[in-house]
């Protein structure tokens, strides 16, 4: 099969949906990969780190979009829309709800869309969106620390304070990937962490695998504005899928925090669990609210793209290398967690929540199958 790998051209996207290493295992695979030159250049890749892994490097979009399967980071923005065509294998994050023109777009021109968010593992996790909220996660006591600088707006202390000092406090609500994360990092700056979760199971993990240095409370609204309130760092990482974020975090509570104090919400991708929360950009990230510094990126992963390649191109590329060996149809009927990442088919909207958002008919891909 020819792959082709594009650059991406959405603003400040510096990804790229294929690194040297996966080139390799396409080529050994028997396929061709044709890499847009300067696609890798925002991760750190050069065209010739490509081409020494067997890439052919192409002049512009069009000819790596002429490829079988196309390999991305990012929905395609509207410019690209006019590479479509029917039987097309288009591979990246979609986030087809949110975006009704591309929906349109695949549908019209019959692409065989498969969104990294919907692919599904064995229990039920998105295996696809793991590795950015790992990030998202860590990122987020990183950023958190940094806004805790006077220079910053914040209170100006040290998250692991110093010996005769007392350490930062962090309260973490949800205790998933990214809040899982966040307390590995917090945990490892020595700071004072208390994750807050639903979830008795989850708990019970916490405590398993990081022991006495955390405290774990059941998230409710009672602990929540005790913890809060006496909190420097608060992070937001809660999830209720295919749902927008509960407000757990009331604008008051907010304003009893001691000033200077930061907030992370890194569910702002889904609304935010913080109700001052709006989202902001790695141009102008942090914005105050009655003297909370609030942080609400919602794109963290786009700052580190070197990283988050890495991580997102080795969670996609086995089933890159699945689609490309088979197909879509043959990897739809043997897998069912990759069917569940088919959006659209032959001019169908196959995934019940997208149809719904937009008003579509919704198709059972195993009806076209
Ligand atoms: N801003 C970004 O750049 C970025 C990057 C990656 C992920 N995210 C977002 O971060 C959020 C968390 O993602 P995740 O992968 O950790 O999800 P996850 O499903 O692994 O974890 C969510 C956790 O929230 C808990 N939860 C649900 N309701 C709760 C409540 N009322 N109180 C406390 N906990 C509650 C769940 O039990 C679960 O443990 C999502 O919205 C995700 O989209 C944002």
């Amino acid at each position: 099969m020819r792959i082709g790998v594009p650059k991406e051209i959405k603003v400040q996207e510096y990804r790229v949906g294929a690194q040297p290493a996966g080139v390799r295992e396409f080529v050994r695979a028997g396929h061709e990969v044709l890499v847009e030159t300067g696609a890798g250049g925002g991760s750190g890749f050069r065209d010739d780190d490509f081409a020494q892994a067997g890439a052919t490097i192409v002049g512009d979009a069009a000819d790596a979009w002429s490829a079988d399967m196309v390999i991305k980071v990012k929905e395609p923005i509207a410019s690209e829309y006019s590479y479509f065509r029917k039987d097309l294998i288009l591979y990246t994050y979609l986030h087809l709800a949110a975006v009704p023109e591309l929906t349109k777009a695949l549908l019209e021109s019959q692409v065989k869309g498969v969104a990294y968010e919907t692919i599904t593992d064995g229990s039920g996790g998105l295996p696809l969106l793991r590795p950015m909220s790992e990030i998202a996660g860590r990122m987020s006591v990183q950023v958190g620390a940094a806004s805790l600088q006077k220079e910053h707006g914040g209170k100006g202390i040290l998250l692991g304070g110093v010996p005769g000092t007392r350490r930062g406090r962090v309260t973490i609500i949800g205790g998933g990937v990214v809040g899982t994360a966040a307390a590995r990092i917090a945990i490892g700056m020595g700071a004072h962490v208390t994750v807050l979760d639903l979830s008795a199971d989850r708990m019970t993990y916490l405590e398993d695998i990081f022991g006495n240095l955390i405290e774990t409370l059941h998230s409710n609204p009672e602990n929540i504005e005790e913890s809060v309130r006496r909190s420097d760092l608060v992070v937001g990482g809660v999830l209720i899928p295919g749902g927008a974020a509960p407000k757990l975090v009331s604008r008051k509570l907010i304003s009893e925090m001691e000033p200077g104090s930061v907030v992370a919400d890194v569910a702002v991708d889904q609304g935010g669990c913080i109700e001052t929360c709006r989202p902001t950009t790695h141009d102008d990230p942090t914005y105050e609210v009655d003297g909370v510094v609030h942080y609400c990126v919602a794109n963290m992963p786009g700052a580190v793209p070197r990283t988050s390649t890495y991580a997102l191109t080795n969670a996609t590329l086995r089933y890159a290398l699945d689609l490309a060996r088979e197909g879509v149809e043959v990897c739809a009927r043997q897998n069912t967690n990759l069917a569940n990442g088919i959006n659209t088919y032959a001019g169908a909207c196959t995934v019940a929540g997208v149809a719904e958002a937009h008003g579509l008919d919704f198709t059972p891909l195993d009806r076209l199958l």
